[in-house]
């Protein structure tokens, strides 16, 4: 039995310890529970996002985990304990618990809310890398999502777990998040086994929009397809949900989904009015964006529709295109 065999065993046992705790322990019932129906979620979700709960106490988790046998070094390297000095205490303390599975189903890591909202320690905790969790290649609901983005062929990508969550409960089962990460290469090429189409469904905040940026550019980079939903300011995917019910939520994302030329459209020509050298920049932002893909056929297609859309000849686009291709590589 090897170390990562060890850690997988032991992330197993941890998950069933903090479903135990919210399903049976008193501060379970009466703290974790209610919030997560506060936060909309039902029995069924919980249940198959094995959600649990972490005690408001220093070791709970270590001295029952060291009791039942497990050693101290694979504690320490799940991240599950702190060891400092030779104190040994639970790194996750009075939170919910949103395990993180790989896409064959087993724990490898957690996410972790705090239920303060006077906190001083952040919002959100994630385990630290391991010989099992690599954040940069893990799509937290994933396992639960594949099936769904197969046959859906899309994937709706979200910033959180409760947002994953609640868009699953409310029948959009292929959704995923980058927890605990801003996404990467190797979480696009994830998806890329599913499907080839990702829709952003980012905060309707600045750093919401901040990010789709990013994320287009990446999955383009990727060679996928990548389209885009905004939700209005202070609202994210569960939020907006939970605002106006499932049906109306299909509608919305349908209704609402740009193309990334659309998108960035829409962005920049907001802010550029009649301004011509905004204009101007505009449609060099959109262009840099399309010198990412690497099919050239979807490199024209998207050329014409831009030069359409902002009434620029072709050649004109066309030869600006080649200045940031070249200079890109
Ligand atoms: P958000 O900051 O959008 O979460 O972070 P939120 O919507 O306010 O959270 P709720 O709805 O109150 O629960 C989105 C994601 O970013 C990561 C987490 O994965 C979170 O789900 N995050 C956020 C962290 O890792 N640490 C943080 O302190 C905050
Ligand atoms: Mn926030
Ligand atoms: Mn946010
Ligand atoms: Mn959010
Ligand atoms: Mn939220």
């Amino acid at each position: 039995q090897n170390d990562r065999d060890s850690q997988f065993i032991l992330s197993n046992f941890a998950k069933d310890y903090y479903q135990e705790i919210l399903f049976n322990h008193e501060q379970g019932k009466t703290i974790g529970l209610p919030y997560l129906h506060e936060r909309g979620l039902g029995l069924p979700t919980i249940k198959i996002f094995e959600l649990g709960y972490s005690l408001e106490a220093w070791d709970g988790f270590t001295s029952k985990a060291l009791a039942q046998g497990y050693q101290p070094r694979y504690l320490e390297s799940t991240g599950l304990t702190i060891v400092k000095d030779d104190k040994k205490y639970d790194r996750f303390r009075a939170r919910v618990m949103f395990p993180i599975h790989n896409v064959s189903g087993r724990v490898i890591g957690f996410g972790a809310r705090t239920l303060k909202s006077n906190d001083k320690t952040p919002k959100y905790l994630n385990s630290p890398e391991s010989e099992i969790y690599h954040k940069s290649d893990v799509l937290y609901g994933l396992y639960q999502a594949k099936n769904a983005v197969r046959n859906q062929d899309v994937c709706y990508l979200v910033e959180g777990y409760l947002d994953v969550l609640s868009l699953s409960q409310g029948g959009i089962e292929n959704v995923v998040a980058s927890s605990g990460t801003s996404l990467t290469e190797g979480q696009i090429k994830l998806i890329g086994r599913y499907t080839k189409n990702i829709t952003v469904l980012y905060d309707g905040d600045a750093a919401g929009v901040k990010a789709s940026l990013r994320g287009i550019d990446l999955i383009l980079e990727g060679g996928l397809n990548v389209n885009v939903v905004t939700f209005p300011p202070g609202d994210d995917p569960d939020s907006y949900i939970r605002k106006v019910g499932d049906v109306v939520f299909k509608e919305y994302i349908n209704a609402q989904a740009q193309d990334f030329i659309t998108f960035k459209t829409n962005l920049y020509l907001h802010e550029a009015k009649d301004n011509p050298v905004k204009k101007a920049d505009a449609i060099r932002e959109i262009v840099s964006s399309i010198a990412k893909i690497p099919d050239s056929i979807k490199r024209q297609v998207f050329l014409k529709q831009c030069s359409a859309l902002f009434g620029i000849d072709e050649d004109v686009l066309i030869a600006e295109f080649n200045k940031i291709f070249h200079q890109n590589r």
